[in-house]
């Protein structure tokens, strides 16, 4: 159910982590990648996806396409531009779904109309008339969005808005797509649209702010007491530059602030911490430890007097419980002598539902891992699951690397085997350190023009025997793509990582360039 008609205070969850999210510099995810988190979604409960943008390339129309075909429960949404080429394709990749939206957009701001359309405001009146009821003859869901809409003027703003609902959009968006906004200068324009646009009673009003001086969650929230009714949205507020407003502070706000903000979500926040891991695995956008609601140490307590305060009672500095976000006390504690039965239960308990070919394979990788690591945390095994999963189609695959290292050595050497294509090559090259010399290696089995532009290692755990999660990332030719590996040995974590991201820009190479977007 995506329009809260029969429940005032229902306010509606638009995810865009597969469209404004993969937008950010290096998120782009391959097809396997947006069915997960897609699926990921629908069992959070959020109401709408926006898939992505079929228009882009033919990689986004198929993920867009895969998503309506597969995807049951939260309506598909697809965006497309003022113009009839976007919202044809859009409104093709998003037909197969239960639920379909096109979400159409143009710029109404004096400053995007003049330098970035460079259309008069009256030809951008014309083309929202023309774009809405097009898309609206096409699909019976029409959500209509003023970019740049907090820079806009209220007068003409308000005109948009009416042409907008009179030619069939159900939904109206106002963005703060630069993220300048205050809450309560946002507020006040959320409250004067509805109150002052003769037909605002047959849409719903929606918000979606940018990050970029941290207010997307309070702007956001100050648009619903205003009078909006849906939320736009990302998983650990990922999204152009600063990001959008974080999914899970929106809902949890709503949800332990309920006696300020007396307003529900269809979401599940018990699913809401697996779902950000999955985000973050994906993306290699690690979420940094204070992070509000999914950070690591969102939960923790170090100082004394919080510690003795919290053995008193949880209340005393706990506002919500780990568990409503679905971190669970761990149960079970895994070791080299659990068997397949406690590893099952163990997923289970962590979230994971892996088919059997995919179990036994991260059953092995567990009982490796066990034998070398003297204790086991639940974050070993999800480091482990997340660099395991999603690879079936890689053409690249790690197989065995030694490394020489030292002071005593001049130039640190790696001697590497990666299956390509199913068949195995092995090399040996030179480098300044190890991560240097296992890069080269790599580059010598496989020849590539990317560059190297982020290498990021961080410990999963505390200890020296921590796992090393590494996240690579590279550009070719305009697009950048992230690599995630984990293990043990950071190096191999380091060789794993750059393989992923290798992978990651072959699936890109086959598909056609994005063309110059601007949403
Ligand atoms: O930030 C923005 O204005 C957008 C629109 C396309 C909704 O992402
Ligand atoms: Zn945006």
């Amino acid at each position: 159910m995506t329009a809260p008609a029969s429940d005032p205070d229902r306010v509606v969850i638009f995810d865009t982590t597969l469209r404004d999210g993969e937008q950010s510099p290096g998120a782009s995810m391959t097809l396997g990648e947006k069915l997960r988190i897609a699926r990921g979604l629908a069992e959070l409960g959020v109401d709408v996806i926006e898939a992505g943008f079929p228009i882009a390339s033919n990689g986004d129309f198929d993920a867009v396409r895969e998503i309506a075909r597969t995807v049951t429960g939260p309506r598909i949404a697809g965006l497309a531009r003022a113009n009839r080429r976007d919202i044809d394709r859009c409104a093709e990749a998003v037909a197969p779904a239960e639920a379909a939206r096109i979400h159409t957009f143009i710029s109404t701001s004096p400053l995007h109309m003049k330098h970035k359309l460079r259309l008069e405001p009256e030809q951008v009146i014309d083309a929202i008339a023309d774009s809405v009821a097009y898309a609206r003859n096409l699909c019976d869901d029409v959500e209509w969005s003023a970019e740049d809409g907090s820079r806009s003027d209220p007068d003409f703003l308000c005109r948009c808005i009416e042409t907008a609902i009179r030619a069939g959009a159900s939904t109206i968006n106002i963005p703060d797509t630069v993220g300048y906004g205050v809450p309560e200068e946002f507020g006040a324009l959320i409250r004067s649209l509805i109150e002052r646009v003769p037909n605002s009673d047959r849409a719903v009003f929606s918000v979606h702010c940018h990050n970029d001086l941290g207010l997307a969650v309070a702007n956001s929230l100050a648009g619903v007491a205003a009078g909006a009714r849906q939320i736009e949205c990302t998983v650990n507020g990922l999204g152009e530059r600063a990001g959008n407003a974080a999914l899970e502070e929106i809902v949890m706000t709503l949800k332990t602030r309920h006696d300020r903000m007396p307003y529900t979500t269809g979401v599940t926040t018990e699913q809401i911490m697996k779902m950000s891991r999955l985000v973050a695995a994906i993306t290699g956008f690690v979420v940094q430890p204070n992070k509000a609601i999914v950070g690591a140490n969102a939960f923790a307590h170090e100082s004394g007097i919080h510690q003795d305060g919290m053995l008193k009672h949880a209340g005393t500095y706990e506002i919500m419980t780990p568990e409503s976000i679905g971190l669970t006390r761990s149960t079970l504690v895994m070791g080299k002598h659990s068997g397949r039965n406690a590893f099952r239960a163990k997923l289970d308990e962590l979230g994971y539902g892996l088919g059997d070919n995919a179990f036994e394979a991260a059953f092995q990788r567990f009982k490796d891992l066990a034998d070398r690591k003297k204790e086991m945390f639940d974050e070993d095994i999800i480091a482990l699951v997340d660099d395991q999963i999603g690879h079936a189609e890689d053409r690249i695959r790690f197989v065995a690397l030694d490394i020489v290292a030292g002071s005593r050595v001049d130039r640190q050497r790696a001697s590497l085997v990666l299956a390509i294509d199913g068949t195995e090559h092995e090399t040996t090259a030179t480098g300044n350190g190890p991560v240097d010399a296992t890069f080269n290696a790599i580059n010598a089995l496989f020849p590539h023009t990317a560059t190297l532009q982020l290498y990021q290692v961080h410990a999963v755990t505390a200890g020296t025997d921590a796992q090393a999660e590494v996240t690579v990332r590279l550009e070719e030719d305009g697009r950048t793509v992230n690599g995630q590996g984990a293990d043990i040995d950071t190096l191999v974590a380091s060789c794993r990582a750059y393989i992923h991201a290798l992978n990651k820009l072959l699936v890109k190479r086959t598909r056609t360039a994005p063309d110059a977007l601007s949403a």
